[in-house]
């Protein structure tokens, strides 16, 4: 959720430091800042409320603290509200532990009561600061290494961290640990470089490496050792990461959204051309054999947000394709449910970061039931994409918009393969349909753009509805799994309420809600539930409901009924989600320009949810 880079090279650390957190902004950003250390000297420590251009101002762009090694942080507030204060990093009184966390520590109340009778005194309301006291206890209780006491730290503490430290006695080394909480390390040219997320370093260096959980490393210029739990030192592999840097900049857009709402023809066919072969899906590299899938009898598919909606249109296209029952659940509800799971049944957790904490705690109690589990996760060398039996990567490139666009898209091909693939190996479709059905999918990516191509129109409309105080969403179907999806990126980026509603269920209380001129936005790409939907739309008009129609070309006659229509091309109706999808991105995008909001990063939310 916060943002973590460190830095310690021959280059000024600042500059490094403050760039760096400038890509690292969405996870989180009420506050920020940065420690410096320049060779043998203290460590400076600089915070600000607000956003980074605060501390960007106070340092001068890093220019005023000078030093070759450091650490920097952007807060989204847990523990104590978003002050100065409360920023990151935190040192202990004598300067002798500076650290930046990520992550929450769960017992940190107990931990805090044990250092205040030993006498520390705490300045914050942070958990951060009780880990910075928890290291500074043990370093000088057995006067051994930093790994020593960050060891003896760490059995202490529950939770979850991503911890960057420095030392007093240590000058141009930081100290990492993790759990549960994403961190990489790169290298490159003498230089070491560590972030909470690829896009903060992808300028500087592609070489990485994962730092397992309950690992820690420490980092020198251009050298980095890792050590397991009782301080052993332990072995890495050197990773390449494939993004480019460019991916993670704006590129002339003026939002990363509309940006990445742009990438979508190409993020879904290169996700598409990463499984296809000769006309047929090739699932090798994601570990499923067709004797493997022939086995699965129940499919449960485990998310959050724009990824559980993923599974809710998932689950009508397997059910139908495969015939086999699908499950979705909320990672939050699933993990603390006791689920009762088959075991033949195959766990599917949809994820763009890999590393939100309820989707990771969902992975793992289907792996202790036994249960076989598939990650479909977009960033490489994630925690899901590490622990799940079986990953099939999504190719949406880095995604740095709070909202997401191109990795929900991404996320529907992986599950509408997942679905042909297993049609036919149950023999429930024949080649020719299966040739049919992989047509159809290479087909997406031009017909997305055409829609992108028309985007006026949307913008024309949605301009109006700046001042709306509720939208609903009504669908049936694949439909109503659209509008849910269509409902989130309203609300959250526009700050309407909103809410998606299965057409038929409207008249079971919600139409209480409709007023004069409540917008009624209809998603309607099924032709069986084309007229149901039409008429419960009806029913919200003679209550007064200003209508959008949301269709396929060719359904012309929807201008009779509603007050304003916009069509998607036609397509197999199992993938319409991945049409009509884009218009309702939108409606989301402009009417939170038209609002004058921040569409990036709108308030309280941050982009990849690593607490529970
Ligand atoms: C909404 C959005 C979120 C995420 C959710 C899961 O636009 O992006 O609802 O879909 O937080 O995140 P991941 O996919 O990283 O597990």
């Amino acid at each position: 959720m916060c943002g973590i880079v460190g830095f310690t090279g021959e280059n000024q650390a600042a500059p490094i430091l403050l760039d760096g957190l400038s890509k690292l902004e969405y996870r989180g950003y009420d506050s920020a800042g940065i420690a410096v250390r320049d060779g043998e000297k203290e460590t400076e420590v600089i915070k600000a409320k607000g956003r980074l251009k605060v501390l960007a101002e106070k340092t001068n762009g890093g220019a005023s603290v000078p030093g070759t090694c450091g650490i920097g942080h952007t807060r989204w507030a847990t523990h104590g509200e978003p002050s100065e204060n409360n920023a990151h990093p935190h040192i202990s009184d004598d300067g002798n532990v500076v650290a930046v966390h990520n992550g929450i520590i769960e017992n940190y109340q107990e931990l805090k009561d044990k250092l205040t009778r030993k006498g520390y005194t705490f300045y914050s309301a942070t958990d951060t600061e009780v880990a910075v006291k928890l290291v500074d206890y043990y370093y000088k209780k057995y006067e051994g290494t930093p790994v020593d006491a960050i060891n003896h730290a760490l059995i202490r503490i529950r939770g979850s961290y991503a911890l960057a430290i420095m030392f007093r006695d240590y000058p141009e080394e930081i100290y990492v640990a993790r759990k549960d909480s994403p961190m990489i390390l790169g290298v490159e040219n003498g230089e070491s470089y560590i972030a909470s997320d690829v896009p903060a370093i992808l300028k500087y260096t592609r070489n990485v490496y994962y730092i397992g959980n309950l690992e820690m490393a420490r980092v020198r210029k251009g050298e980095i050792t890792f050590y397991n739990l009782d301080g052993e030192e332990i072995q890495k592999e050197m990773k390449t990461i494939e993004w480019d840097a460019e991916a993670a900049e704006k590129a002339g857009f003026e939002h990363f959204m509309m940006k990445e709402i742009h990438e979508q023809p190409k993020a879904v066919l290169d996700t598409l051309n990463s499984v296809l072969k000769n006309g047929a899906f090739d699932l090798s590299e994601v570990g499923l054999s067709d004797e493997d899938m022939e086995k699965i009898s129940q499919i449960y598919i485990v998310a959050c947000g724009s990824a559980y909606h993923v599974g809710m249109v998932a689950q009508y296209v397997i059910e139908d394709l495969a015939k086999i029952p699908v499950r979705v659940e909320l990672a939050s509800e699933f993990r603390y449910r006791k689920p009762l799971l088959d075991k033949n049944g195959l766990v599917i957790v949809v994820s763009q970061s890999g590393e939100t904490a309820d989707s990771l705690a969902a992975l793992r109690e289907a792996k202790e039931k036994g249960i076989r589990t598939l990650g479909i996760v977009n960033v490489v060398g994630s925690s899901i994409a590490r622990e799940a039996d079986n990953v099939f990567y999504t190719l949406a490139g880095p995604e740095i918009s709070v909202a997401t666009t191109k990795a929900y898209s991404t996320q529907l091909i992986a599950s509408y393969v997942l679905a042909i693939q297993l049609a036919k190996v149950k023999g429930q479709i024949d080649e020719e349909q299966y040739s049919a059905y992989v047509e159809e999918l290479k087909t997406l990516p031009e017909k997305i753009k055409k829609i992108i191509e028309d985007k006026e129109r949307i913008q024309w409309f949605a301009a109006k509805q700046a001042n709306a105080k509720d939208i609903f969403f009504v669908g049936r179907g694949i439909d109503y799994a659209i509008c849910m999806e269509g409902s989130l990126k309203m609300k959250e980026i526009s700050y309407i309420h909103s809410e998606a509603y299965a057409a038929g269920e409207l008249k079971h209380g919600t139409i209480s809600l409709i007023e004069d001129g409540t917008l009624v936005i209809g998603v309607l790409t099924q032709s069986e539930l084309y007229e149901k939907t039409i008429s419960n739309m009806v029913e919200c008009k003679s209550r007064g409901a200003y209508l959008m129609g949301l269709t396929t070309y060719g359904n012309y006659n929807i201008e009779d009924t509603v007050n304003f229509a916009t069509y998607i091309p036609k397509t197999d109706e199992h993938f319409a989600t991945s049409l009509a999808v884009i218009p309702l991105q939108l409606m989301g995008y402009y009417v939170s320009v038209a609002k004058g909001l921040d569409v990036d990063k709108p308030r309280n939310l941050a982009k990849s949810v690593t607490v529970e």
